[in-house]
Formats: structure tokens, sequence, C-alpha cells
């Protein structure tokens, strides 16, 4: 021992009181609960079933923890959020069951994805009825009108970049990787990816008219949200079983993710890439190439900086256990295994 017995960080992390762990479960199950009163299998049950199926396998339910954190962290009790939070969870669900079909992925959570299982039509209904839900579900929430107008329009405006981001994600597919570069990547995974996060964070504060609170709040969901996908993107490659996904399917389909980007600028185009379909040990090897130049390590970085820059938006919330939580979150979306 040479007189230094830890690190600066990790006394900060053991001074955290929360379980962080603990505290989105907690308020997962909150979830679970409202979304099977607010969401109920009813007839006609084989798309209500269809609807269903992926809520009920699960995922982490961050949207909607991170948006009852953020309510908690500016004074908005947790129970006067719980729709605004099933309706981000619903969009969120909603973009997954038509994304499958675009990525043509079968597994998710570690179950079937729903086009796989009941068919691309009603897979496609299901998705269109989630997506109704929601809004049909915000505007029931207990706030003034107006407030509740502003966060249905947010909603919708969201929707339309998730659109316009998913659009680009496909169409990247058919341009060279000298055409994309990381300024268009990042563009991409905000409106596919960081806008649904930067508005589960803020729907709260506009339902409430804390309107600066909506801004911070909505900065910082936006710059982790683009450290979460560009974590995604990693864990596409290097999270193989644990995500519960199709391992590789990024790479097979020819994504321009910010690791083949990186990889290219370094000289190394994948064997892999774009071939559709590989055998484990194909694609294990073409993982370990991008390993090996460094591009993992260069984007698992990258999403670091995104949710340091995230945090530092967070500095005009009153300092509370909510806020420390928000940034725990913010940490474990750049460091989870799934
Ligand atoms: C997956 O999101 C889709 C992306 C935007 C990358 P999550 O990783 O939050 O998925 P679940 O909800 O936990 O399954
Ligand atoms: C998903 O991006 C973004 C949306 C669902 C809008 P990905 O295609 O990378 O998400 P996964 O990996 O399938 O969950
Ligand atoms: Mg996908
Ligand atoms: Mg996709
Ligand atoms: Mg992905």
């Amino acid at each position: 021992m040479d007189g230094i017995p830890f690190k600066a960080g990790e006394i900060k992390m053991n001074q955290k009181k929360h379980d962080l762990i603990e505290e989105v479960k907690k308020r997962g199950e909150v979830i679970n609960k409202a979304i099977e009163y607010l969401i109920p299998i009813k007839d006609p049950e084989g798309l209500y079933r269809a609807a269903r199926h992926l809520i009920d396998a699960g995922g982490k339910r961050l949207r909607p923890v991170m948006c009852l954190i953020a309510s908690e962290a500016i004074g908005v009790k947790c129970e006067r959020a719980v729709k605004a939070a099933v309706a981000v969870e619903t969009i969120h669900n909603f973009t997954l069951i038509h994304d499958d079909i675009m990525d043509r992925d079968e597994m998710r959570r570690g179950v079937k994805t729903v086009h796989t299982l009941y068919g691309e039509p009603t897979a496609i209904l299901a998705g269109d009825t989630l997506f109704a839900k929601a809004f049909s579900i915000l505007s029931e929430s207990d706030f003034e009108a107006e407030n509740i107008v502003k966060a249905c329009r947010m909603l919708a405006d969201v929707c339309v970049e998730i659109c316009e981001g998913q659009y680009i994600d496909m169409s990247f597919e058919n341009m060279s990787l000298k055409e994309v570069g990381e300024e268009e990547y990042i563009e991409m995974v905000r409106k596919k990816t960081a806008v649904l996060i930067a508005c589960s964070c803020a729907i709260s504060a506009v339902l409430a008219g804390e309107n600066e609170f909506a801004e911070s709040l909505w900065k910082f969901g936006e710059y982790c949200g683009i450290g979460f996908q560009i974590h995604d993107d990693v864990l596409d490659l290097v999270g193989k079983e644990k995500i519960g996904k199709d391992w590789g399917s990024d790479l097979l389909e020819g994504k321009k993710t910010l690791i083949v980007i990186e990889a290219a600028k370094r000289g190394i185009e994948v064997p892999v890439f774009g071939k559709k379909k590989a055998n484990a040990d194909e694609i294990e090897k073409s993982v370990r190439m991008l390993e090996e130049c460094g591009a993992i390590e260069y984007a698992k970085n990258k999403a670091k900086h995104f949710v340091e820059m995230g945090k530092k938006e967070l500095k005009k919330l009153p300092e509370s256990e909510a806020k420390d939580l928000l940034e725990s979150i913010a940490d474990y979306l750049v460091s989870r295994d799934h």
C-alpha cells in the first residue's frame, strides 16, 4: 500500500446514499401498474396482445423513471407525473416495434419481436395503437389545460423528429463510410433517440409551467440521450447475449455507427459490414478488429463526454436526492451492460 487507500472518484461513488438499481426498480413498478390499468388487453385481443407484447417483456423503463425523478427534482409530486411517464414509455415501445421491422431484428428484451410473432401488418397496427394511446393518456394528466396542450405539442414534435432520425439512419445504410461523418451521425442519433429522452426529462416541468427548469432538463436529456445511443451502438458489438437483442445487427445492416465511422478514419473496414448475414465467428472477428483499432474505446469515451455535458445542465436545479439520482442515471446510461 502506498498510503493512498482509494482514488478520488471512488469516494464520490461510496458517498452516494441511494442504491440506483433499487430506486429505478421502485419507480418501474409504479409504471408497470399504471400501464396495466391505462393500456388494458381488450377486444380485439390479437391487436392488444401484440401492443402489450414488448411492454410486458420488460425493458429498463429508463425514460419513464427519468420522467418521475425529474418531476421530484423540481418539486412536482411524482404521482402527478405518472401519466406523462407512461406516455413516453408508450411512445418508446411504439418506436421499438416499428424499428424492429425496419432493422429486420428477431429478438428484443429477450423475446421474439412483435412482427416475428404476430406478422408485420399486426405489428404496424400495434405500434400505431401505442402511438395514439400515448397522446390520449398524456391529455388526461391533472395539470392546467394550456400546459397539457404544450406537453402534447412537445411530444408530437418529438415523434416527428424520431421519424426524421429513423429515416436518416436508414438512408445512411445506402451511403458509403466516406459520406457519413461524425457530425452527421450525432445529428441522426439526436433525432432518433435523444429527443425522446430529453422530452421524458422535461415533460413534467412543461406540465407544471416551470419553463426554465424545462429548458435545463431538456438539454440534460438531449446530451445524455446522445451518449445513450452511442453506448447502445457499442453494446450491439460487445453486449452479445446480455442485451437480449440480435447481436451485431448494426454491422450486418451496414449501419453508420460512430464506431465504424471512426474505424474507417483509422483505415479499417470490417468484413461483415453490410453483409446482412454472417456466423458468430465472423462477427466476433470483425468486432475484434474494431476493438484493436481503438474505435470502440473512442466511442465509449465520446458517450461519457456527452453525459458529462448533460450533467452540467443540471446546475440550475436545486440540490436534492432526486437531482443526485438523475446524475447517477446519467452515468448508468453509458456504463450499463444491457
Ligand atoms: C433501446 O432503448 C432503443 C434505443 C433508443 C437504443 P432501451 O435500451 O432503453 O430499451 P429498453 O426499453 O430497455 O428495452
Ligand atoms: C433505435 O435505434 C432508435 C429508435 C427505436 C427510435 P436502434 O435501432 O439502435 O435500437 P435497437 O438497438 O434496435 O434497440
Ligand atoms: Mg434497431
Ligand atoms: Mg434502428
Ligand atoms: Mg441499437
